[in-house]
């Protein structure tokens, strides 16, 4: 089967209070989405990646291809799921029902291809799928209203998932349909499939492979593009 990215790219973004989306923020003298894009179709098993954009999205910056690879543009909706399925229902028929494919932040540029073969490798033989995660480091404190700490929550087995996840083309979209449906916001895909009762793998990843969110997490992306 052939192996293709979906790229959900149109969260207005802008916790960081300025004008431009985050993924259109420049990094290296790139807008940050230019370093993800790159960093799956560079990647030699990908065969495509369609980008999901909010409704009149003035910054795409048109790509057609990237590393010789298809780049297909869909419009996202308002929810999460509502992009991803938007970025499913975009890919080419040449993607069956039955193979895999890659959801992948737009805000998450340092994908190292060392991730990405892992994914494959342990994913392609589950029959779920798999996400990239990490293992928590930190102590976990619930906060009272006041500010207080009201308890130490136990960290063991406690994961972190980013992305890419990995995942089969219609039991995914039947999954983040079943969650819509529901009225459930998921905050990523496996937790519309653990929805559905399936236990998809976590395959440990690189902690660097982080999310832009704040300030301070573009001053340090700068840095870990800057020494690849
Ligand atoms: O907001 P957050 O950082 O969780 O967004 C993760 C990714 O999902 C981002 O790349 C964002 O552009 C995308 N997204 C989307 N459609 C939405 C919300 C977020 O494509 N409605």
């Amino acid at each position: 089967g052939r192996l293709w990215a979906v790229v959900p790219a149109a969260g207005r973004g802008t916790r960081f209070g300025g004008e431009v989306p985050k993924q259109y923020l420049a990094v290296g003298g790139e807008p940050l989405i230019a370093h993800t894009l790159t960093a799956l179709c560079a990647h030699p098993k990908v065969d495509g990646v369609v980008v999901v954009l909010a409704e009149a999205d003035a910054h795409w910056p048109g790509w057609q291809a990237i590393a010789g690879k298809p780049v297909v543009t869909c419009v996202g909706g308002s929810e999460r799921a509502d992009s991803v399925l938007a970025g499913l229902a975009a890919l080419p028929d040449s993607v069956r029902a039955d193979d895999f494919v890659l959801v992948h932040d737009a805000a998450r540029p340092n994908l190292h291809p060392a991730d990405i073969d892992r994914l494959l490798e342990y994913g392609r033989n589950d029959p779920v799928g798999a996400i990239l995660a990490a293992p928590l480091r930190d102590t976990l404190k619930r906060a009272g209203d006041d500010g207080g700490i009201d308890g130490t929550e136990p960290r063991e087995r406690l994961w972190r998932a980013f992305t890419p996840q990995l995942f089969r083309r219609l039991q995914l979209s039947r999954a983040l349909e079943a969650a819509r449906d529901a009225g459930v916001a998921v905050t990523d895909e496996a937790m519309a499939m653990e929805r559905q009762g399936l236990r998809p793998l976590l395959i440990e990843g690189r902690e660097d492979n982080l999310k832009v969110t704040t300030a301070a997490d573009l001053a340090l992306l700068e840095f870990l593009l800057g020494s690849r």
